[in-house]
């Protein structure tokens, strides 16, 4: 399972990078607007930021056709990790199909329903986003809808990737890999609390303190 950071906080991305934890981010209208940087600016720093292999998520604000195939055209163009992201509506998905034929890889988001995963997948997207947090927040099962759009998928054998996203725990992370996502996106923290576990902390603490009575020097 790929993991993306959830974010433009470009800090956020570097330590995360250099961890060596990540494939690639997801960044969005929102997430790109609450950095209060230039848009150019910023998608140049994300572009330094991230090493070659990765993917680099990067949103239209278009909703018309048109405008929608002219933005995810430019894009696309600033670079090769990028994949353009653009809404679950009718014109996106119809963009969506001729911008796939020119080799443009599109991850549809604000993606709530089965239904809409499998018009998405019809319309060649790279990657779907259902938003499961989003879907939570209003008593919904989001994590229901990510099980059967995998399902959906695995039956019919689309290649269309499932991304996990609008994470909002570290254990919204541990049931996207049971149910079998090809990537999530999570915000930073739960990230670097994947790391996290009380008896690592303990276990080392012991050996150090072990090692240390014993008065025992190291090879270097
Ligand atoms: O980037 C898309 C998605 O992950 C947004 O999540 O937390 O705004 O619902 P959130």
């Amino acid at each position: 399972m790929k993991i993306f950071i959830d974010s433009a906080n470009i800090d956020e991305i570097k330590k995360l990078e250099e961890l060596g934890v990540i494939d690639g981010i997801t960044t969005n209208p929102t997430l790109a607007s609450v950095t209060g940087k230039n848009f150019k600016e910023l998608i140049k720093e994300i572009f330094e930021t991230l090493s070659s292999d990765k993917i680099i998520n990067l949103e239209v604000i278009a909703t018309d056709y048109d405008n929608i195939l002219i933005q995810a055209r430019a894009l696309s163009a600033l670079d090769k990790r990028v994949v353009v992201k653009i809404p679950c509506i009718p014109e996106g998905l119809k963009a969506c199909k001729v911008l796939t034929a020119e080799g443009i890889r599109i991850n549809i988001t604000l993606v709530f329903s089965p239904l809409q995963a499998l018009l998405c997948a019809n319309a060649g997207a790279f990657f779907v986003s259902p938003f499961v947090g989003r879907l939570d927040d209003i008593s919904m099962d989001g994590v229901e809808v990510v099980k059967e759009i995998v399902e959906i998928y695995k039956k019919y054998n689309y290649k269309t990737q499932v991304l996990f996203a609008s994470v909002r725990s570290v254990e919204h992370i541990r049931v996207a890999a049971l149910a079998g996502v090809d990537v999530i996106t999570s915000p930073y923290e739960f990230i670097m609390d994947m790391y996290k576990h009380p008896l690592t902390d303990k276990g080392l603490e012991k050996f150090l303190s072990d090692w240390n009575n014993a008065g025992e020097e190291f090879i270097v």
